[in-house]
């Protein structure tokens, strides 16, 4: 009799993986999809001056005409677009207390020191102002990003809380996870959100947390 698990696998019996990068080949990405439902829900908090990590493509997709300034962080100087140069776990340039929200998608995974970089992000944020960060839970890697700035975390909806709690204060943070075992396949397969059902895609399982997003305010 043919063991079970033979069966089982089928078509994912294989060690490469079904198409290549994050599934952006054949449409939205898996974890673009939860990125944009928590922006999305959160969207009246990216107002006023807004800072967005190499690019502004969501502070104007979600800010739209709350926005009156849209400023781009990027590490080094390969970013034409960039209006701030900065290195988030040691950037003393900066002033204090400048921006409403920081859209910081994508960005902590490559940091290394992400205590200093949250701590740079809770200084540079104005009282009252908004951080909306996402990070992986459950994801192949970025060789792009790995072999430029590195590549070294993966979160847990905890370990993410905990991170932000210790400058924010606990009390001023929410985190949720996304995504199930179905979804973090798809995902890891390089499949795109198109490819799933809403409720699929909805269903969260705290087990496979494939995507966590962390909204967190500065007291006042
Ligand atoms: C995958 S991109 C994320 C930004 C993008 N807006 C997104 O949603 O995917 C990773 C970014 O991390 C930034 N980055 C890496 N190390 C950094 C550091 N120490 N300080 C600030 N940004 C950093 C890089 O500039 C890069 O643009």
């Amino acid at each position: 009799m043919t063991a079970p698990t033979a069966l089982e696998l089928g078509d994912l019996r294989r060690v490469t993986p079904i198409d290549g990068g994050f599934g952006q080949g054949r449409g939205k990405p898996v974890d673009r999809h939860y990125i944009e439902a928590f922006l999305r829900r959160h969207a009246l908090d990216i107002r006023g001056r807004v800072l967005e990590v190499a690019e502004d493509t969501y502070t104007q997709l979600f800010g739209g005409s709350r926005v009156t300034q849209r400023d781009i962080l990027h590490v080094d100087e390969s970013n034409p677009r960039a209006t701030l140069i900065a290195d988030l776990a040691d950037a003393d340039d900066v002033p204090s207390d400048s921006f409403d929200c920081f859209v910081c998608t994508q960005t902590l995974t490559y940091i290394y020191d992400v205590p200093g970089a949250v701590a740079t992000i809770h200084r540079i944020l104005k009282p009252g102002g908004v951080l909306l960060a996402t990070v992986p839970g459950i994801s192949q890697m970025s060789p792009y990003d790995r072999d430029r700035w590195g590549e070294y975390w993966r979160f847990t909806a905890q370990s993410l809380g905990r991170r932000l709690g210790e400058s924010f204060g606990s009390e001023n943070v929410t985190v949720e996870s996304y995504g199930n075992v179905l979804a973090s396949t798809a995902f890891l397969q390089s499949l795109c959100a198109g490819g799933l059902r809403r409720d699929e895609l909805d269903h969260r399982d705290q087990r496979y947390q494939m995507l966590l997003a962390g909204r967190a305010v500065k007291a006042k």
